[in-house]
């Protein structure tokens, strides 16, 4: 994919796609409740269409209407027994590149009395399984893989027992694992949030689905928990770290879901538009759930010009509309030219945008520096390597951490040949750099970016001015 230099973005979206994280969990939670549930706005995703082929092979009844999704859910009509039972796949699950849909396919699977195959491509084969193995065991399942990683063997158990579980890393994947096996436990399932909240899409769906979720927010206010019916089941205070927990067996009934636009997704077009001034883009119906939405006052501390209008709840979630402009030069809320910092929990909060964040990084004066973000690591790539490496092609002046990178501004960009390394957020983050630089870039294996956003490119140009 070849990139030439843009002047401004301008325009409006009004049909981005829906969020990634928000669909797989409307497909999942909707498969294991009782009728049929139709989802509008589903996401594009490769990723989310993995779930779907792996949601068919266990026996799930998925079709389209028109743009919508109707899924009939394999849940039972009974309180007394109201177990989903799935149906065994003869054939290993693929989940493609996709570890939101293996680490919350096997919490489904811990609790389904047969055995299943999980496997992917040879990213997701490389990244960490232990941190759900773990939980699953002791909730009763086995779960079998060489040193942690796919393919996983899961034998499911039913009923699994229930758990007290304290996450030693910050992970929602992990955190909705644990709470999906615990629909099939017998009794309460408990996970803590020691590290800090991440983002809580399982816990609101769930909610939506008619179960019984609470979450503790432990003195501190979980954000986002300000709009309506959304403060269902939430109590303040209490223990030192939030926690959420799930009453099992729990009986799940069918619920139409729309799903909000994808704020990761957003994120390249509101710092492409962020960075060129002159810019003005308005982007409607954007998830703004504050679990996710630290991206838009990250910006903001960072100089950008972004105000969310319009917000309102939509199936627990909270949604806007973002208009954005180009400023002239960006620096940091901190002011001088001290580099802007982000690290400690907010991290989990930024964990997908942050490598667009260190493109931002090189045009604020002082620069930025990203720390306690060692995640970025196991990604889809190792997203500090690959972000250091491209950014550097680009004549950016980065340091390189275990936890994280430094990155030098505000500095010109030269155009030059990129790479994706496989990785969708990566080539989107080129792309966004490439606008802003100085002369043509190339990006080798652009069109992965199908995994999150297949419509990135033709989007990005039909708003882009050159
Ligand atoms: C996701 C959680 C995050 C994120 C991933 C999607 C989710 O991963 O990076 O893209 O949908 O729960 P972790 O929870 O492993 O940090």
């Amino acid at each position: 994919m070849r990139i030439q230099p843009a002047r401004q973005l301008r325009g409006r979206v009004s049909n981005l796609p829906g969020d990634k994280s928000i669909s797989h969990r409307a497909a999942i939670i909707s498969a294991l409740a009782f009728g049929q549930s139709r989802i509008a706005n589903f996401s594009t995703s490769q990723d989310c269409i993995s779930t779907l082929r792996c949601l068919d092979q266990l026996g799930v009844t998925i079709k389209w209407k028109g743009r919508d999704l109707l899924v009939q859910g394999v849940g039972s009509e009974s309180r007394e027994n109201p177990l989903p039972w799935l149906r065994a796949s003869t054939q290993a699950l693929d989940c493609g590149n996709s570890g939101s849909t293996m680490r919350m396919l096997a919490g489904v699977l811990a609790g389904q009395p047969f055995s299943s195959i999980l496997t992917g491509d040879d990213s997701l084969q490389s990244r960490p399984m232990t941190r759900i193995i773990e939980p699953l065991e002791r909730m009763g399942a086995r779960l079998l893989s060489e040193q942690g990683r796919a393919p996983l063997r899961i034998e499911g158990r039913n009923p699994l027992a229930s758990i007290r579980y304290e996450m030693p890393i910050a992970s929602a994947q992990v955190k909705s694992a644990i709470l999906l096996a615990g629909l099939c436990a017998d009794g309460r399932t408990e996970v803590i949030e020691k590290l800090g909240p991440t983002r809580d899409h399982t816990e609101r769906m769930l909610r939506w689905f008619g179960v019984d979720v609470v979450t503790k927010t432990g003195g501190r206010s979980i954000p986002g928990d300000d709009v309506g019916e959304s403060r269902n089941g939430i109590e303040g205070g209490g223990t030192p770290s939030p926690s959420v927990v799930v009453q099992g067996p729990a009986q799940l009934r069918a619920r139409d879901v729309i799903v909000p636009g994808d704020i990761s997704s957003a994120a390249f077009l509101l710092a492409a538009a962020s960075l060129l001034p002159g810019s003005h883009l308005e982007i409607a119906g954007v998830g703004l759930n504050a679990t996710r939405a630290h991206i838009v006052e990250t910006l903001v501390a960072l100089g950008a010009d972004i105000r969310a209008v319009n917000i309102r709840e939509q199936c627990h979630e909270v949604i806007g509309d973002i208009e954005v402009r180009g400023t002239d030069m960006l620096a940091s809320s901190v002011g001088g030219s001290e580099p802007h910092i982000l690290r400690g929990p907010i991290i989990a909060g930024l964990i997908d945008e942050l490598p667009i964040l260190a493109v931002v990084g090189t045009q604020v004066k002082g620069g930025l520096r990203i720390g306690d973000a060692k995640e970025l690591r196991v990604k889809e790539s190792d997203r500090i390597r690959t972000t250091v490496e491209n950014l550097r092609a680009m004549g950016a002046d980065v340091e390189e951490y275990e936890d994280g990178l430094a990155v030098d501004g505000p500095v010109r960009l030269r155009g030059a040949r990129l790479r994706a390394y496989g990785d969708h957020r990566i080539a989107m983050a080129c792309a966004v750099a490439a606008l802003i630089a100085e002369g043509e870039s190339e990006i080798e294996g652009a069109e992965c970016v199908g995994v999150s956003f297949p419509e990135f490119f033709q989007l990005l140009d039909s708003v882009t001015k050159r």
